[in-house]
């Protein structure tokens, strides 16, 4: 495994200790409900280790974006309420529009050793996004130590993960953090080869630094989703309406040009499942890559690609994923990414799949305890594999 050199909860005695824990409960809400807990359950063995060896635990995290006022509808309250229900004792919720107010100031006075309290969104408050000093000392004023484990929001550096970090004697990075880091370092600079990364998703533009750095790294490097259209198009292919970057035409044909340079195997669809508008109504046709008509778009990869994709993964031996294949939110656009994600589920390769929509898609599937590494961390997923040192965990304590 890669080492991580930051201390860990692991090198902290947290006895009597008030310790603030910033946690990802970014989690999707649908009418006050949680809709997907997968960031709630990760939190729980840091949070379990803090109680268990008698620390008084503070937890924080944004929310949605409420942009620097109160949004009720962001509350954390359902989270503290479902937190209680995971531990089996009670998660005070510290009310507070302020979110470090008079409330929380009371909640936190009034802990024991063992007790858990979750601070409001701390999105509430304008300075959280801005990194400000004013709310980084308040956030640090409640506690002796501080602990991140939000590895979902450790590209951003906010108060709550960085600038609260230069308050405290003590920052230190938790278990998920160590379990993310330690899966997608190790996946990136030391895999166990065949190495092969799939990469989807809409936009090239927003995955230009990750393909040029896994092109580094990999042995073959797989593009579907809807950027692989500027990839057809720069390669002289008709791509009808399908997505296109037309800004990034040339960097596509660097991309080609860098990976037969690095003897990479870069491989496109071959075909496409194009559809006359975008919609699940639409009518679709199979069409070669190259040869979509104009009117039309693609909107997933075709079977014979889906065929390719999956015979590549079946001799790797590290496989990481990042994006869907086609917008597999549609049903009629969902098999690419069935296909890709139903290859991992079978093949005996370590399996990394970054956050975001490739996530939900695996667990859609059911595939999810069929993967060795479910990130919990979109962007943050994605920033690691650009080989972007991320601020939330670079401000945590060296060892
Ligand atoms: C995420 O969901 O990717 C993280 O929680 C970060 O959220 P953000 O994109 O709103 O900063």
């Amino acid at each position: 495994m890669a080492a991580l050199n930051k201390k860990t909860v692991d090198d902290i005695n947290v006895k009597d200790k008030r310790v603030l824990v910033r946690c990802d409960f970014n989690v999707p809400l649908q009418d006050g409900k949680i809709t997907d807990e997968t960031r709630i359950v990760a939190a729980l063995p840091t949070i379990k280790k803090l109680i268990a060896d008698g620390g008084k635990v503070i937890l924080c995290s944004h929310l949605g974006k409420p942009k620097g006022e109160p949004k009720p509808e962001l509350s954390l309250a359902p989270v503290a309420v479902r937190l209680s229900e995971l531990l089996g004792q009670e998660v005070k919720f510290a009310a507070d529009p302020e979110v470090v107010g008079p409330n929380a100031k009371a909640a936190v006075e009034a802990m024991k050793d063992g007790d858990v309290v979750l601070l409001e969104n701390t999105r509430y408050r304008a300075e959280e996004t801005k990194n400000g000093e004013e709310f980084s000392k308040e956030l640090a004023s409640l506690c002796d130590v501080f602990v991140n484990d939000a590895f979902g929001t450790a590209h951003r550096a906010h108060c709550s993960n960085v600038g609260v970090t230069k308050y405290v004697d003590i920052a230190v990075v938790g278990y998920l953090m160590e379990k993310e880091i330690k899966f997608l370092g190790n996946a990136v600079e030391n895999p166990e080869r065949p190495f092969v990364a799939i990469l989807g998703g809409s936009k090239v533009s927003s995955k230009i630094s990750v393909i040029n750095n896994l092109l580094e790294k990999v042995d073959t490097l797989i593009i579907g989703g809807g950027m692989c259209y500027t990839f057809t198009k720069a390669q002289g292919g008709n791509v009808g309406n399908s997505l296109l970057e037309e800004d990034y035409l040339q960097y596509a044909l660097d991309m080609v040009k860098k990976a037969e340079e690095k003897g990479v195997k870069l491989l496109l669809p071959v075909d496409a499942v194009a559809a006359d508008a975008f919609s699940n109504d639409a009518n679709t046709k199979v069409v070669a890559q190259n040869e979509i008509p104009d009117g039309w778009m693609g909107l997933d990869i075709g079977p014979k690609t889906a065929e390719m994709f999956a015979d590549a993964v079946k001799s790797a031996k590290t496989v990481v994923w990042n994006g869907p294949m086609g917008c597999f939110e549609m049903s009629k656009f969902a098999d690419g990414t069935k296909a890709v994600a139903e290859a991992l589920a079978n093949t005996d390769a370590v399996t990394i799949i970054g956050g975001g929509d490739s996530a939900a898609a695996v667990n859609q599937l059911g595939y999810g305890d069929k993967m060795t590494h479910i990130s919990t961390g979109g962007g943050a997923s994605l920033e690691f594999l650009e080989g972007k040192e991320l601020p939330g965990v670079a401000a945590a304590n060296d060892k």
